[in-house]
């Protein structure tokens, strides 16, 4: 085990303009690193990182801290049986028929009309004028929610992933995040109420309604499951449908081939959330004292688990820092289960419960943007580089086409 003097210090600017060269570093050499800075300990290698979210000894009570204060009580601090509740209350809306019957149509009509709104200019920001908005305005939809409210949860989600990216811990993005968890509760309260005495066919409804074993969720439980999917189900969705298009941009072979067999779509996600996971790094606290590569640590200490690092494991995978829609050892099948051989969407208890909904959205949105948008190019002078610690992704992703006609 190491101290952060010797190792890669994740909070160095060095390593927000790279990651990846220094996750190398830290699994070869710096398996397990103590950072001060953090009272974090942190692993790197994939089969540290799987174990941690495998294994039940990591508990993640560390979202009591680290998301409780803006969102409420949701499924991802919780263990045990509440947790398997509270999974089995919400998780049906997010696959099978509700997903493909009720959903899917919602999803299209986003993505549609957001790529109609630039499609005629010959130039866009993928970012800031289709990522950011799309997950956002499906999630506002899906809810049953006013259509005219886009802007309004969008200026929320853009608060909360302010709040939890906030490592400066700057005054005003902290209040500016209090202040959204007091605005969604008093916007959400009213209508889940509403929704609770006129249940309609939509995602809300859904939630009042749902029952497992006498257990049901409150109005709180719900405004906090609802905050939660701002930040689990927009920020991620975003920043991955953002990097499917700069990795495919950067690999122009590959772009073209995915652009002529759509069935590779899956694969260029899969190999996305390898390569350039949305999510980087998440954390997990031993309930008992536990061994990992490098050493022991002890009960109660916060492990920061580097899933862009573990994702790129040359152990795991063959030239794991080439970007690949045709790798051998990635199984897309797989991709968006439990049984996923990435660890992108984490694995065990709090695998990702929107995983079907992300690949419908990013099959959508690629598949649309692609018929719409022609030759699709970096503009001239677009880098598309990553930003973002916990979270990563392209800051923007200037493109030109022909313009629709
Ligand atoms: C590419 C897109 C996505 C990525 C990369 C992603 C990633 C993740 C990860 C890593 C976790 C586990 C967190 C942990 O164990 O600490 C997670 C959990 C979760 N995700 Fe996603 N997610 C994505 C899309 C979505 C969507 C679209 C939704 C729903 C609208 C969603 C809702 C959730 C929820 C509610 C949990 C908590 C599950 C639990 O605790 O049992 N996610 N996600």
């Amino acid at each position: 085990m190491t101290t952060a003097q010797q190792a890669p210090d994740i909070l160095s600017p060095a390593f927000a303009a790279d990651p990846y060269a220094s996750y190398r570093v830290m699994r070869e050499q710096y398996p397990l690193i103590w950072h001060e800075g953090m009272q974090s300990y942190i692993v790197s290698r994939y089969a540290d990182v799987e174990k941690a979210f495998k294994d039940p000894v990591f508990t993640s009570d560390n979202y009591d801290w680290q998301l409780e204060p803006v969102h409420g009580r949701t499924i991802l601090q919780m263990g045990g049986r509440e947790h398997s509740v509270r999974r089995a209350l919400v998780a049906p809306a997010f696959r099978g028929k509700e997903l493909q019957e009720k959903f899917l149509p919602v999803i299209e009509r986003n993505a549609r009309e957001l790529i109609e709104a630039f499609a005629a200019d010959g130039s866009a920001d993928l970012v800031a004028q289709f990522a950011t908005w799309f997950p956002i305005n499906v999630i506002v939809d899906m809810l049953g929610l006013p259509r005219e409210d886009h802007a309004r949860f969008h200026g929320w989600y853009t608060s909360i992933i302010g709040f939890l990216g906030n490592l400066t811990q700057d005054p005003e993005v902290t209040a500016a995040g209090l202040r959204t968890r007091e605005e969604l509760a008093a916007y959400m309260i009213p209508v889940i109420q509403e929704r609770r005495a006129n249940p309609g066919d939509d995602l809300l409804s859904a939630l009042c309604t749902a029952e497992i074993d006498g257990t049901t969720m409150s109005d709180e439980d719900i405004k906090a499951f609802v905050s939660l999917l701002l930040a689990a189900g927009g920020e991620t969705t975003d920043k991955a449908i953002a990097g499917v298009f700069r990795n495919l941009l950067a690999n122009p072979d590959q772009l073209a081939a995915v652009r002529a067999d759509r069935e590779l779509v899956p694969a260029a996600f899969a190999e996305t959330l390898r390569f350039t996971p949305p999510v980087h790094m998440i954390m997990r606290q031993p309930s008992a004292d536990v061994e990992l590569s490098g050493g022991t640590v002890a009960a109660g200490k916060t492990v920061t688990c580097l899933i862009g690092s573990a994702n790129r494991d040359g152990e795991r995978y063959a030239d794991a820092d080439r970007f690949d829609v045709f790798r051998q050892d990635l199984t897309t099948a797989n991709a968006f289960s439990a049984a996923a051989d990435h660890l992108a969407f984490a694995l065990g208890r709090h695998f990702c419960v929107g995983a079907l909904l992300a690949k419908a959205e990013i099959e959508v949105g690629v598949n649309q943007l692609l018929d719409a948008l022609p030759d699709l190019a970096l503009a001239e002078g677009e880098t598309a580089e990553e930003q973002g610690l916990f979270t990563r992704g392209p800051a923007s992703l200037r493109v030109t086409f022909t313009p629709k006609g």
